[in-house]
Protein backbone atom coordinates (compact mmCIF):
# COMPACT_ATOMS: atom_id res chain seq x y z
CA UNK A 1 0.00 0.00 0.00
CA UNK A 2 1.22 3.84 -1.34
CA UNK A 3 2.32 5.21 2.14
CA UNK A 4 -0.67 7.37 4.15
CA UNK A 5 -1.32 11.16 2.73
CA UNK A 6 -0.97 12.41 5.96
CA UNK A 7 2.85 11.27 6.17
CA UNK A 8 3.40 11.71 2.48
CA UNK A 9 2.34 15.54 2.83
CA UNK A 10 5.10 15.86 5.72
CA UNK A 11 7.63 14.98 3.83
CA UNK A 12 6.26 17.40 1.10
CA UNK A 13 5.39 14.92 -1.14
CA UNK A 14 2.54 14.98 -4.07
CA UNK A 15 -0.58 14.01 -2.83
CA UNK A 16 -3.86 13.80 -4.44
CA UNK A 17 -5.67 15.99 -1.90
CA UNK A 18 -5.37 17.86 1.49
CA UNK A 19 -5.13 15.58 4.49
CA UNK A 20 -7.02 16.68 7.60
CA UNK A 21 -7.20 16.31 11.30
CA UNK A 22 -7.65 18.19 13.93
CA UNK A 23 -5.36 18.96 17.28
CA UNK A 24 -7.12 17.72 20.49
CA UNK A 25 -9.60 15.66 18.04
CA UNK A 26 -10.50 13.13 21.13
CA UNK A 27 -12.41 14.90 23.77
CA UNK A 28 -14.90 16.23 25.24
CA UNK A 29 -16.94 18.04 22.05
CA UNK A 30 -17.82 14.24 21.00
CA UNK A 31 -20.71 12.51 22.99
CA UNK A 32 -18.87 9.14 23.06
CA UNK A 33 -15.89 10.70 24.77
CA UNK A 34 -18.20 11.95 27.43
CA UNK A 35 -19.97 9.03 27.86
CA UNK A 36 -16.18 7.19 28.90
CA UNK A 37 -15.51 10.11 30.45
CA UNK A 38 -18.58 9.78 32.80
CA UNK A 39 -16.77 6.66 34.26
CA UNK A 40 -13.22 7.30 34.79
CA UNK A 41 -11.03 10.83 35.87
CA UNK A 42 -8.80 12.24 33.58
CA UNK A 43 -5.68 10.89 34.83
CA UNK A 44 -7.22 6.89 34.69
CA UNK A 45 -7.99 7.65 31.30
CA UNK A 46 -4.54 8.79 30.32
CA UNK A 47 -3.01 5.86 32.47
CA UNK A 48 -5.52 2.96 31.05
CA UNK A 49 -4.27 1.71 27.40
CA UNK A 50 -8.02 0.53 26.84
CA UNK A 51 -9.30 3.69 27.29
CA UNK A 52 -7.10 5.68 25.76
CA UNK A 53 -7.30 3.15 22.81
CA UNK A 54 -10.90 3.83 22.69
CA UNK A 55 -10.93 7.45 22.72
CA UNK A 56 -8.12 7.99 20.31
CA UNK A 57 -10.32 6.12 17.47
CA UNK A 58 -13.57 7.29 18.31
CA UNK A 59 -12.88 10.73 16.12
CA UNK A 60 -11.15 8.34 13.27
CA UNK A 61 -14.71 6.07 13.40
CA UNK A 62 -17.13 8.88 13.01
CA UNK A 63 -14.90 11.58 10.82
CA UNK A 64 -12.40 8.89 8.77
CA UNK A 65 -9.55 11.78 9.79
CA UNK A 66 -6.27 11.18 7.79
CA UNK A 67 -4.71 10.99 10.89
CA UNK A 68 -4.91 9.80 14.83
CA UNK A 69 -3.18 11.42 17.43
CA UNK A 70 -2.62 9.73 20.66
CA UNK A 71 -5.10 10.23 23.18
CA UNK A 72 -2.79 11.50 26.75
CA UNK A 73 -1.65 15.02 27.98
CA UNK A 74 1.48 16.64 27.87
CA UNK A 75 1.81 16.77 31.42
CA UNK A 76 2.14 12.97 31.79
CA UNK A 77 5.85 13.08 31.96
CA UNK A 78 5.92 15.85 35.22
CA UNK A 79 4.90 13.15 37.74
CA UNK A 80 7.83 11.00 36.85
CA UNK A 81 10.31 13.55 36.98
CA UNK A 82 8.91 14.68 40.35
CA UNK A 83 6.37 17.18 40.32
CA UNK A 84 2.45 15.68 40.64
CA UNK A 85 -0.35 17.46 38.66
CA UNK A 86 -3.77 16.62 39.06
CA UNK A 87 -6.70 17.94 36.60
CA UNK A 88 -9.85 19.49 39.05
CA UNK A 89 -12.10 21.32 37.12
CA UNK A 90 -10.79 24.03 35.45
CA UNK A 91 -7.56 23.02 34.58
CA UNK A 92 -4.28 20.75 35.40
CA UNK A 93 -2.59 22.30 39.08
CA UNK A 94 1.03 21.32 40.54
CA UNK A 95 1.16 20.36 44.19
CA UNK A 96 4.35 22.00 44.74
CA UNK A 97 5.90 23.65 41.30
CA UNK A 98 9.38 24.39 40.46
CA UNK A 99 10.33 27.76 42.49
CA UNK A 100 14.03 27.77 43.15
CA UNK A 101 17.71 26.26 41.23
CA UNK A 102 17.68 23.53 44.03
CA UNK A 103 13.75 22.26 42.93
CA UNK A 104 15.50 22.02 39.49
CA UNK A 105 18.14 20.12 40.51
CA UNK A 106 16.08 17.51 42.27
CA UNK A 107 13.87 17.13 39.15
CA UNK A 108 14.98 13.08 37.67
CA UNK A 109 15.18 12.74 33.99
CA UNK A 110 12.66 9.48 33.91
CA UNK A 111 13.22 6.13 31.50
CA UNK A 112 9.43 6.92 30.57
CA UNK A 113 9.44 3.26 28.62
CA UNK A 114 9.58 2.07 32.37
CA UNK A 115 7.94 5.15 33.86
CA UNK A 116 5.22 5.46 31.29
CA UNK A 117 4.80 1.83 30.16
CA UNK A 118 1.07 3.09 29.76
CA UNK A 119 1.70 4.97 27.22
CA UNK A 120 3.43 2.67 24.88
CA UNK A 121 0.74 -0.22 25.77
CA UNK A 122 -1.64 2.68 24.37
CA UNK A 123 0.53 3.32 21.14
CA UNK A 124 0.72 -0.70 20.59
CA UNK A 125 -3.63 -1.43 21.50
CA UNK A 126 -3.69 1.69 18.88
CA UNK A 127 -1.99 0.70 16.15
CA UNK A 128 -3.88 -2.59 16.22
CA UNK A 129 -7.12 -0.70 16.24
CA UNK A 130 -6.36 1.15 13.45
CA UNK A 131 -5.53 -1.28 10.95
CA UNK A 132 -3.59 1.04 9.18
CA UNK A 133 -6.77 3.25 8.34
CA UNK A 134 -4.46 6.17 9.38
CA UNK A 135 -1.09 6.70 10.76
CA UNK A 136 -0.57 7.45 14.24
CA UNK A 137 0.98 10.69 15.54
CA UNK A 138 2.50 10.17 19.42
CA UNK A 139 3.28 13.80 21.09
CA UNK A 140 4.53 15.54 24.30
CA UNK A 141 4.89 19.08 25.36
CA UNK A 142 7.78 21.39 24.38
CA UNK A 143 10.41 21.95 27.01
CA UNK A 144 9.21 25.65 26.93
CA UNK A 145 5.34 24.94 27.58
CA UNK A 146 6.33 22.21 30.14
CA UNK A 147 8.57 24.83 31.78
CA UNK A 148 5.45 27.40 32.04
CA UNK A 149 3.56 24.54 33.84
CA UNK A 150 5.96 23.12 36.24
CA UNK A 151 6.71 26.85 37.60
CA UNK A 152 3.62 28.39 37.51
CA UNK A 153 1.86 25.24 38.69
CA UNK A 154 -1.06 25.41 35.97
CA UNK A 155 -2.36 28.16 33.31
CA UNK A 156 -1.48 31.76 33.87
CA UNK A 157 -2.26 34.84 31.61
CA UNK A 158 1.03 36.45 32.08
CA UNK A 159 3.33 33.43 33.11
CA UNK A 160 5.31 35.62 35.62
CA UNK A 161 6.47 33.29 38.11
CA UNK A 162 8.15 32.02 34.90
CA UNK A 163 9.40 34.94 33.55
CA UNK A 164 10.11 35.71 36.50
CA UNK A 165 12.77 32.76 36.90
CA UNK A 166 13.74 33.05 32.89
CA UNK A 167 15.06 36.70 33.67
CA UNK A 168 16.00 36.34 37.06
CA UNK A 169 17.59 33.13 37.17
CA UNK A 170 18.50 32.21 33.48
CA UNK A 171 20.82 29.60 34.53
CA UNK A 172 18.04 27.54 36.32
CA UNK A 173 15.65 28.24 33.83
CA UNK A 174 18.05 26.56 31.36
CA UNK A 175 18.69 23.61 33.75
CA UNK A 176 15.37 23.24 33.83
CA UNK A 177 14.53 23.25 30.11
CA UNK A 178 17.64 20.62 29.49
CA UNK A 179 15.91 18.09 31.99
CA UNK A 180 12.47 18.64 30.45
CA UNK A 181 14.63 18.40 27.04
CA UNK A 182 16.13 15.34 27.66
CA UNK A 183 12.65 13.70 29.26
CA UNK A 184 10.78 14.61 25.85
CA UNK A 185 13.44 13.30 23.63
CA UNK A 186 13.76 10.28 25.18
CA UNK A 187 9.26 9.88 25.79
CA UNK A 188 9.02 10.72 22.16
CA UNK A 189 11.66 8.58 20.82
CA UNK A 190 9.94 5.18 22.90
CA UNK A 191 6.65 6.52 21.42
CA UNK A 192 8.71 5.72 18.21
CA UNK A 193 9.47 2.51 19.16
CA UNK A 194 6.57 1.45 20.28
CA UNK A 195 4.61 2.19 17.37
CA UNK A 196 3.94 6.14 16.67
CA UNK A 197 4.17 7.24 13.04
CA UNK A 198 5.06 10.94 13.25
CA UNK A 199 5.45 12.96 16.42
CA UNK A 200 4.13 16.52 17.43
CA UNK A 201 5.64 18.64 20.13
CA UNK A 202 3.21 21.08 21.57
CA UNK A 203 4.72 24.53 22.09
CA UNK A 204 0.91 25.75 23.19
CA UNK A 205 2.99 28.95 24.96
CA UNK A 206 6.29 29.83 23.29
CA UNK A 207 4.44 33.02 21.83
CA UNK A 208 4.31 34.35 25.01
CA UNK A 209 8.04 35.24 24.22
CA UNK A 210 10.34 38.51 22.75
CA UNK A 211 11.60 37.05 19.63
CA UNK A 212 15.17 36.86 21.40
CA UNK A 213 14.31 34.58 24.11
CA UNK A 214 12.27 32.54 21.60
CA UNK A 215 15.32 31.84 20.19
CA UNK A 216 17.78 31.33 23.57
CA UNK A 217 14.53 29.38 25.36
CA UNK A 218 11.76 28.02 23.59
CA UNK A 219 13.36 26.66 19.71
CA UNK A 220 17.01 25.80 21.26
CA UNK A 221 15.00 23.56 23.83
CA UNK A 222 13.03 22.28 21.06
CA UNK A 223 15.64 21.38 18.47
CA UNK A 224 17.35 20.06 21.64
CA UNK A 225 15.14 17.58 21.67
CA UNK A 226 14.47 17.18 17.65
CA UNK A 227 18.46 16.40 17.25
CA UNK A 228 18.32 14.04 19.91
CA UNK A 229 15.31 12.12 17.87
CA UNK A 230 17.63 12.78 14.65
CA UNK A 231 20.46 10.89 16.44
CA UNK A 232 18.78 7.92 17.82
CA UNK A 233 19.11 4.47 16.08
CA UNK A 234 15.31 3.79 16.97
CA UNK A 235 14.09 6.87 14.72
CA UNK A 236 16.75 5.50 11.90
CA UNK A 237 14.82 1.98 12.05
CA UNK A 238 11.26 3.77 12.13
CA UNK A 239 12.40 5.04 8.92
CA UNK A 240 12.65 8.84 9.83
CA UNK A 241 9.03 9.78 10.93
CA UNK A 242 7.70 13.00 10.57
CA UNK A 243 8.75 15.50 13.18
CA UNK A 244 6.02 18.21 13.53
CA UNK A 245 7.03 21.65 15.48
CA UNK A 246 3.26 23.45 17.00
CA UNK A 247 4.32 26.79 18.07
CA UNK A 248 0.93 28.84 18.68
CA UNK A 249 1.45 32.53 18.17
CA UNK A 250 4.16 31.77 15.90
CA UNK A 251 4.31 34.59 13.10
CA UNK A 252 7.09 36.83 14.83
CA UNK A 253 9.48 33.79 14.82
CA UNK A 254 9.05 32.32 11.06
CA UNK A 255 12.58 32.94 9.98
CA UNK A 256 14.13 31.26 13.18
CA UNK A 257 11.74 27.84 13.28
CA UNK A 258 13.24 26.83 9.91
CA UNK A 259 16.06 26.11 11.73
CA UNK A 260 14.44 23.62 14.52
CA UNK A 261 14.82 20.53 12.77
CA UNK A 262 11.50 19.87 12.14
CA UNK A 263 9.94 18.29 8.97
CA UNK A 264 6.42 20.06 9.37
CA UNK A 265 5.63 23.77 11.16
CA UNK A 266 2.18 23.67 12.73
CA UNK A 267 0.92 27.10 12.49
CA UNK A 268 -1.80 28.83 14.47
CA UNK A 269 -4.65 30.71 12.69
CA UNK A 270 -3.40 34.22 13.49
CA UNK A 271 -0.41 33.77 10.57
CA UNK A 272 -1.51 34.28 6.67
CA UNK A 273 -0.50 31.00 5.66
CA UNK A 274 0.44 32.49 2.21
CA UNK A 275 3.00 34.47 3.93
CA UNK A 276 4.17 31.16 6.23
CA UNK A 277 4.55 29.17 2.96
CA UNK A 278 6.49 31.79 1.28
CA UNK A 279 8.59 32.09 4.43
CA UNK A 280 9.65 28.48 5.79
CA UNK A 281 7.61 27.04 2.94
CA UNK A 282 11.18 25.73 1.20
CA UNK A 283 12.30 23.92 4.33
CA UNK A 284 9.15 22.52 5.87
CA UNK A 285 5.71 21.47 5.73
CA UNK A 286 3.02 23.70 7.24
CA UNK A 287 0.23 22.33 9.31
CA UNK A 288 -3.01 24.70 10.20
CA UNK A 289 -4.26 26.78 10.41
CA UNK A 290 -8.20 27.30 11.10
CA UNK A 291 -9.24 29.68 13.68
CA UNK A 292 -10.88 27.17 16.12
CA UNK A 293 -13.96 29.17 16.62
CA UNK A 294 -14.64 29.36 12.75
CA UNK A 295 -16.57 25.96 13.90
CA UNK A 296 -18.80 28.27 15.52
CA UNK A 297 -20.11 29.92 12.42
CA UNK A 298 -23.08 28.74 9.88
CA UNK A 299 -22.67 26.26 7.08
CA UNK A 300 -21.57 28.53 4.03
CA UNK A 301 -19.52 30.69 5.97
CA UNK A 302 -17.56 27.55 7.53
CA UNK A 303 -17.11 25.81 4.17
CA UNK A 304 -15.56 29.56 2.87
CA UNK A 305 -13.46 29.57 5.74
CA UNK A 306 -11.94 26.11 4.60
CA UNK A 307 -11.81 27.51 0.87
CA UNK A 308 -9.64 30.55 2.36
CA UNK A 309 -7.11 28.31 4.35
CA UNK A 310 -7.10 26.26 1.50
CA UNK A 311 -6.09 29.30 -0.83
CA UNK A 312 -3.71 31.07 0.95
CA UNK A 313 -1.79 27.45 1.58
CA UNK A 314 -1.40 26.59 -2.22
CA UNK A 315 -2.66 23.66 -2.32
CA UNK A 316 -0.34 20.39 -2.22
CA UNK A 317 1.89 19.21 -1.54
CA UNK A 318 2.95 20.01 1.98
CA UNK A 319 0.07 21.00 3.42
CA UNK A 320 -1.72 19.44 6.02
CA UNK A 321 -4.98 20.56 7.13
CA UNK A 322 -5.58 21.19 10.61
CA UNK A 323 -6.96 24.26 13.13
CA UNK A 324 -5.01 26.68 14.41
CA UNK A 325 -5.24 25.35 17.75
CA UNK A 326 -7.22 22.54 19.39
CA UNK A 327 -11.06 22.67 19.18
CA UNK A 328 -13.04 23.71 21.86
CA UNK A 329 -15.60 21.42 24.12
CA UNK A 330 -18.47 23.69 23.16
CA UNK A 331 -18.09 22.69 19.26
CA UNK A 332 -20.92 20.97 17.36
CA UNK A 333 -19.33 17.52 15.77
CA UNK A 334 -21.46 18.27 12.86
CA UNK A 335 -19.41 21.09 12.00
CA UNK A 336 -16.35 18.74 12.33
CA UNK A 337 -17.84 16.87 9.43
CA UNK A 338 -18.46 20.25 7.17
CA UNK A 339 -15.15 21.03 7.52
CA UNK A 340 -13.61 17.37 7.05
CA UNK A 341 -16.05 17.40 3.88
CA UNK A 342 -14.80 20.82 2.36
CA UNK A 343 -11.41 19.85 2.83
CA UNK A 344 -11.69 16.63 0.94
CA UNK A 345 -13.99 18.47 -1.93
CA UNK A 346 -12.37 21.66 -2.16
CA UNK A 347 -8.66 19.88 -2.09
CA UNK A 348 -8.95 17.26 -4.48
CA UNK A 349 -7.15 17.43 -7.83
CA UNK A 350 -8.88 15.66 -10.99
O1 LIG B 1 -5.26 15.95 20.42
C1 LIG B 1 -5.80 14.99 21.01
O2 LIG B 1 -6.97 14.64 20.81
C2 LIG B 1 -4.95 14.18 21.97
C3 LIG B 1 -5.14 14.48 23.36
C4 LIG B 1 -4.54 15.71 24.00
C5 LIG B 1 -5.05 16.22 25.23
N1 LIG B 1 -4.23 17.22 25.66
C6 LIG B 1 -6.23 15.69 25.93
C7 LIG B 1 -6.85 16.50 27.01
C8 LIG B 1 -3.45 16.50 23.66
C9 LIG B 1 -2.58 16.45 22.41
C10 LIG B 1 -3.25 17.44 24.72
C11 LIG B 1 -2.15 18.41 24.74
C12 LIG B 1 -2.15 19.47 25.76
N2 LIG B 1 -2.50 19.39 27.07
C13 LIG B 1 -1.65 20.76 25.53
C14 LIG B 1 -1.06 21.25 24.24
C15 LIG B 1 -2.10 21.56 23.24
C16 LIG B 1 -2.84 22.81 23.49
O3 LIG B 1 -4.08 22.75 23.54
O4 LIG B 1 -2.20 23.88 23.59
C17 LIG B 1 -1.78 21.49 26.74
C18 LIG B 1 -1.39 22.93 26.95
C19 LIG B 1 -2.30 20.59 27.71
C20 LIG B 1 -2.54 20.87 29.16
C21 LIG B 1 -3.95 20.68 29.52
N3 LIG B 1 -4.60 19.47 29.58
C22 LIG B 1 -4.87 21.68 29.87
C23 LIG B 1 -4.56 23.16 29.89
C24 LIG B 1 -6.07 21.04 30.16
C25 LIG B 1 -7.30 21.67 30.72
C26 LIG B 1 -8.01 22.46 29.71
C27 LIG B 1 -8.98 21.58 28.98
O5 LIG B 1 -9.01 21.60 27.76
O6 LIG B 1 -9.73 20.90 29.72
C28 LIG B 1 -5.90 19.65 29.93
C29 LIG B 1 -6.92 18.58 30.06
C30 LIG B 1 -7.18 17.75 28.84
N4 LIG B 1 -6.24 17.24 27.99
C31 LIG B 1 -8.47 17.31 28.41
C32 LIG B 1 -8.27 16.52 27.27
C33 LIG B 1 -9.31 15.77 26.46
C34 LIG B 1 -9.78 17.59 29.10
C35 LIG B 1 -9.86 16.72 30.32
C36 LIG B 1 -11.24 16.19 30.58
O7 LIG B 1 -11.70 15.29 29.85
O8 LIG B 1 -11.83 16.65 31.55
Amino acid sequence: MAEHLFLRACRREPTERVPVWFMRQAGRYLPEYRAVRAGATFWQMCRTPELACQVTLQPIDRFGFDAAILFSDILVVLPPMGLEVEFPEGGPRLAAPVASAADVERLAVPDPADELPFVMEAVRQIRRGLADRAPLIGFAGAPFTLACYAVEGGGSKNWEKTKRMMFGDPAAFRALLDRLARTVALYLEAQVEAGAQAVQLFDSWAGALAPADFREHALAAARQVFDHLRGSATWARGGGVPIIYFVNGVSPYLDDVTTSGADVLGVDWRADLAEVRRRVGGAMAVQGNLDPLALFAPEDRLRQRVADVLAAAGGAPGHVFNLGHGILPATDPASVQIVVDAVRELSSRG
